[in-house]
């Protein structure tokens, strides 16, 4: 079994920033698969998603799985809100869910105050429309995860990364680095 974290949940649970802080607090070097799929083609997801659909987004999102399964080990994975799909998921490490509610999403996006989050996230156009596929999504993130997150709407970043190493070092899950 592979030895990576890997980071899921919905556009704005805090994947990234969980990531960094889980990275500073293990040692362990952190990546994003949204930001690996724009440095590999030189274009961004916002671009990519206007210029060739979001079907050919997912067809990266495999590739770049089954990158990682050949190529990447010992590493923190934030993930891109669809990368639950790849169909090799649960082969990749460790996969820790980001539980927050739909409230708290908000929240973190600033939605309703004028965010520029939700600007680069081209499905997070309105909050109806994101809200009906988080419900969607939800069972599958559960399902395709060893470890739910908590995520409550007074916790940090930090405060996240430290659950999920205490939690991965009671089940003597951290990789040694
Ligand atoms: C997506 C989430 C985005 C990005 C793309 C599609 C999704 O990543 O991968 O816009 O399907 O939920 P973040 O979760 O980092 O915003």
């Amino acid at each position: 079994m592979k030895q990576n974290i890997l980071l899921t949940g919905f556009m704005g649970a805090g994947k990234s920033s969980t990531a960094r802080a889980l990275a500073d607090l293990t040692g362990l070097f952190a990546v994003d698969t949204d930001d690996l799929i724009e440095s590999l083609l030189h274009c961004s997801i916002k671009t990519l998603f206007s210029n060739q659909g979001e079907v050919a987004f997912r067809a990266q999102e495999q590739r770049l799985a089954n990158w990682i399964h050949s190529s990447l080990d010992h590493t923190i994975i934030s993930t891109g809100g669809g990368f639950h799909q790849v169909s090799n998921l649960m082969d990749l490490g460790q996969v820790c869910f980001l539980d927050a509610s739909f409230d708290v999403i908000c929240r973190h996006l600033g939605v309703g105050s004028n965010s520029s989050q939700t600007a680069t996230r081209p499905l997070f156009q309105n909050p109806e429309s994101a809200k009906k596929r988080y419900e969607e999504r939800l069972p599958l993130y559960r399902q395709k995860a060893h470890h739910l997150i908590p995520v409550p709407a007074e916790q940090n970043s930090r405060d996240t990364a430290r659950y999920i190493r205490d939690l991965l070092l009671s089940r003597k899950l951290l990789p040694n680095p």
